[in-house]
């Protein structure tokens, strides 16, 4: 199969609308062939244009990426600063592709705190594809689950200070509100996580939004993570019983 060429991989294929990915791996990826992380952080990257082009052609409505976690500045300054220079090289070349496929580009995440020039260039890339219509592709860059959380509780504290909200009006919906999800709409949930590399854990990933999420643990490091990998990690998700509390 070519990554274009996945129409007789896709019979009765039913597609979760929200697919989100820990993309993990890239480190153990370099280190296998004695190279530097930095060089699986490169090949990481260019995958991430190969998986979006397929998830949009399967007709995935968002598709979230974990890109950098807020825990993720504890890594060495070198590896750091080669991952907020990511944004800059990835829109630069691949931004063609996405305006072609019709891509609309979203950051979530504490975007204030990245380097001016890792901001004006994801600030461009949603600028120039905020009127795209077809996938939402979602990166979570410098994204923590429970900052998160701390963040909208304070956004909500606030308003109640201010007399703009009432504390017991305070409900899933309004909490859900001021999240940095509440810009993929009815789409906020995952419906599927994938994680690459064989580890199985959240790593502060979504957590409000992932209540009801199935997760797939998927073994391939991300660079070696493949248009057949999502296939068949979304058949695995068709298997499953999503049953949301009930009988
Ligand atoms: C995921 O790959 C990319 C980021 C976290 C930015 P890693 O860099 O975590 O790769 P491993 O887990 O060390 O192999
Ligand atoms: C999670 O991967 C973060 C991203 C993929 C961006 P990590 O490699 O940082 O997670 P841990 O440290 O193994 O839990
Ligand atoms: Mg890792």
């Amino acid at each position: 199969m070519t990554e274009n060429n996945i129409d007789g991989q896709i019979n009765n294929l039913r597609v979760p609308d929200h697919i989100a990915i820990i993309m993990d791996g890239n480190g153990r990826w370099a280190k296998r062939s004695g190279q530097p992380r930095i060089a699986g952080h490169k090949e990481g990257m260019n995958n991430v244009k190969r998986i979006a082009t397929t998830a949009s052609h399967l007709g995935v409505k968002v598709l979230s990426l974990y890109a950098f976690s807020t825990e993720n500045w504890k890594r060495p300054s070198t590896e750091v600063s080669f991952l907020m220079k990511l944004p800059v090289d990835f829109f630069g070349v691949f931004m063609p592709d996405l305006i072609k496929e019709n891509i609309k580009v979203v950051i979530t995440g504490f975007k204030d705190d990245l380097p001016a020039k890792t901001q004006n260039v994801v600030n461009k890339a949603m600028e120039d594809t905020k009127d795209n219509t077809g996938m939402v592709l979602n990166f979570a860059f410098n994204y923590g689950g429970r900052a998160e959380i701390i963040n909208a509780t304070k956004i909500l504290a606030e308003k109640a200070v201010a007399g703009e909200i009432k504390p017991q009006d305070i409900d899933e919906k309004a909490f859900s509100d001021e999240l940095f999800t509440s810009v993929l709409g009815k789409y906020a949930d995952p419906d599927l996580l994938i994680r690459t590399s064989g580890e199985e854990r959240i790593s502060n990933f979504l957590l409000w939004q992932m209540a009801y999420t199935e997760m797939v643990f998927d073994d391939a490091y991300w660079p070696d993570f493949t248009s057949d990998n999502l296939i068949n990690d979304i058949r695995t998700f068709n298997d499953r019983d999503r049953r949301f509390g009930t009988v």
